[in-house]
């Protein structure tokens, strides 16, 4: 199997068709095994919004920033957390990762996130608890092109020591 680290791109198209449930179960298992600062564990928690109404209520709020991609993957973090932001991206990798080797497509969606924020009646329709901000939702599905990934094998500066 291409190595699904490499094979991962932003998909910003998608199918409606509905992500499977084995495939949801992955998805939950790589959360899961997500790192996180000190072991805060509490400081983070998952929400899988496959349901079309809540998933559209969420599009909406997010001003259409999830790309209508039928499976979103909110990922809330602690307000006071000193490590929110990192734990989330991390997780919010190991997702993606995940998706590619089901050959899902996937993108972080960072706005979309920081929009829904600010309607607190949907957090908690999500499951978000209180005293919790969303910091990153990971749109998930088929992509609606299927398309390999892009060489970025020069993309950053690395320094070899
Ligand atoms: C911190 C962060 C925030 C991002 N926010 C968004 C976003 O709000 N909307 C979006 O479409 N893509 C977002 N992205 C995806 C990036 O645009 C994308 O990863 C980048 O252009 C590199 O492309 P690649 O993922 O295909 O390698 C975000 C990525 C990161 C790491």
């Amino acid at each position: 199997m291409e190595n699904p680290i490499l094979k991962r791109y932003a998909v910003r198209k998608y199918q409606p068709t509905a992500v499977a449930v084995a495939d949801v179960d992955q998805l939950v298992a790589a959360f899961e095994a997500a790192p996180c600062g000190m072991h805060q564990v509490a400081d983070m928690e998952g929400a899988v919004i496959t349901d079309p109404k809540l998933r559209d209520a969420v599009e909406d709020a997010s001003n259409n920033a999830c790309y209508g991609a039928p499976l979103l993957f909110a990922i809330a973090t602690k307000k006071d957390s000193q490590f929110g932001e990192r734990d989330a991206s991390a997780a919010a990798e190991n997702v993606m990762v995940q998706a590619a080797a089901l050959g899902l497509g996937s993108v972080y969606v960072m706005s979309g996130a920081l929009a829904v924020n600010g309607h607190p009646d949907l957090l908690k329709q999500i499951g978000v608890d209180d005293g919790y901000q969303l910091t990153v939702i990971v749109a998930v599905g088929k992509a609606a092109e299927e398309s390999p990934a892009p060489d970025r094998s020069n993309r950053y500066k690395v320094v070899r020591n």
